[in-house]
């Protein structure tokens, strides 16, 4: 009787046991789905809005997230940048300025995500993935009115890392008005950044666009648009638009960078213009101090650069020249009601990713405006992104990789009657 029951129990534990062990067994090999959040329905969708401009095959981030294929291995990482909103990268400290073009996910994308990863990171069904592409190398505008293009192919070594400069003629027999601007590169992997410059010709009229600057670092004048993979393309505001001088050149400073293996570029550059002339002009405000030294050793070095506004306006767009000793930089306006206003304050900012920032709606600047601009770098041996090793002290320099404190304000105003020649 008794060794009956011993066998019994035996039998029993042996059966419990396996039962367990063919349940850890599946575990392990498929992680149960808890979620009716799918990638080819619901998280495609949301990449494609607001992460697939940069995590697309050739595009600047290092991996492509288009496919579930290429997704799925980067789960756990999108849950974690999504819980420390990492990405979207974006600089912009919350509440300081409102920008047309801030990437941010709504609250209920980032619980999609997150749901979906934690609830197994399921496929779904061939039939639910998107059928229009998920992402395209076009003009984001439509075809432009004219496009400028790189005369030569350039060759762009596994090493690469420089900037280069091109002197594009835009052969424009008359004046032109700027609404928009758009760059693209026929290799967007190794294309870092693109900054512009329109230069005169001895035959571009003398008219219009005096920029106005306090300390003009070179001659070679101001940046008016910079480029970058993966920023939204914004048009200005109806009525607002920049003036391309007759017969002027447009300077393309490109920064390649190889990714490892030798490619090929050749990038144009694709312009909107308005149909009719403006109402408003942009004139670029540049608020720099050019003779700035970054002493090595702080952590924490202030520079402060500031400029009065000579004529009312408004400002448009934003762009702090960021880079990799910089912690944070900020400027606010100080009206001449006595009230103050932030225009922006960046933080974590990486020389890689310095876009334009565009105002949701024009921030008023009345004539005597005063900007101050503050910013702190990290110029110490701790700082893992100086890339001086030892530090060194630092001062302005065409060299991109050096830092400086400067911003551009694109600012319009109202067109006189003189910078707006009616043919
Ligand atoms: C403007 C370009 C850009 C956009 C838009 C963007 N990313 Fe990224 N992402 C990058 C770059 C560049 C890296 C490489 C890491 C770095 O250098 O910071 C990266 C890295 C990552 C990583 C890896 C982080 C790690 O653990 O190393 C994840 C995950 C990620 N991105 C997810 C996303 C998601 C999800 C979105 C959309 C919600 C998104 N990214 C939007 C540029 C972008």
């Amino acid at each position: 009787m008794n060794s009956w029951k011993t066998v019994c129990r035996a039998a029993v534990m042996v059966l419990f046991i396996s039962c367990l062990l063919s349940l850890a067994l599946r575990v392990a090999a498929h992680e149960p789905i808890t979620t009716k959040v799918r990638f080819n329905k619901e998280v495609v969708r949301i990449l494609a809005r607001s992460c697939l401009s940069c995590h697309r095959p050739g595009g600047i981030a290092p991996f492509s997230l288009a496919t579930y294929d290429e997704a799925r291995p980067w789960a756990k990482a999108i849950k974690e940048e999504m819980l420390e909103r990492r990405m979207p990268v974006w600089h912009v400290v919350k509440g300081y300025g409102e920008f047309r073009n801030a990437p941010r996910l709504t609250q209920r994308e980032i619980e999609l995500l997150v749901n979906w990863v934690e609830g197994g990171a399921p496929r779904g069904e061939e039939k639910d993935y998107p059928s229009t592409p998920v992402y395209t190398d076009d003009w984001a505008l439509g075809k432009p009115d004219a496009v400028l293009a790189l005369s030569q192919e350039q060759k762009v070594a596994a090493d690469t890392d420089e900037v280069r400069t091109f002197s594009l003629p835009t052969n424009f027999k008359e004046e032109r008005w700027l609404r928009a601007l758009d760059v693209r590169p026929t290799n967007g992997a190794v294309v870092l950044s693109a900054t512009l410059y329109m230069e005169r010709t001895s035959s571009s009229s003398a008219a219009a666009t005096a920029a106005v600057t306090n300390a003009a670092p070179s001659d070679s004048g101001l940046a008016f648009a910079t480029w970058m993979p993966g920023q939204q393309v914004i048009a200005l505001p109806d009525g607002v638009a920049r003036l391309i001088p007759a017969y002027s050149r447009l300077v393309v400073k490109i920064h390649y960078r190889g990714n490892g293996e030798a490619a090929t570029d050749r990038s144009a550059v694709g312009l909107y213009f308005a149909k009719t002339p403006p109402r408003k002009v942009v004139r670029d405000v540049a608020i720099t101090d050019a003779a700035a030294v970054i002493p090595a050793g702080p952590t924490a070095h202030p520079l402060k650069a500031s400029f009065t506004i000579t004529e009312d306006s408004e400002a448009i767009a934003i762009r702090p020249f960021e880079n990799s000793l910089m912690i944070s930089f900020q400027a606010s306006a100080f009206l001449p009601d006595g009230s103050e206003r932030v225009l922006i304050w960046s933080r974590g900012n990486k020389y890689d990713w310095q876009p334009t920032y565009y105002f949701k709606s024009g921030v008023r600047l009345p004539k005597g405006t005063h900007i101050e601009v503050t910013a702190y770098f990290d110029n110490s041996d701790d700082n893992q992104n100086n890339p001086h090793d030892p530090a060194k002290a630092l001062r302005w320099s065409e060299i991109t990789h050096e830092p400086l404190c400067d911003l551009m304000i694109a600012t319009s105003r109202r067109a006189s009657t003189e910078s707006v020649s009616l043919k």
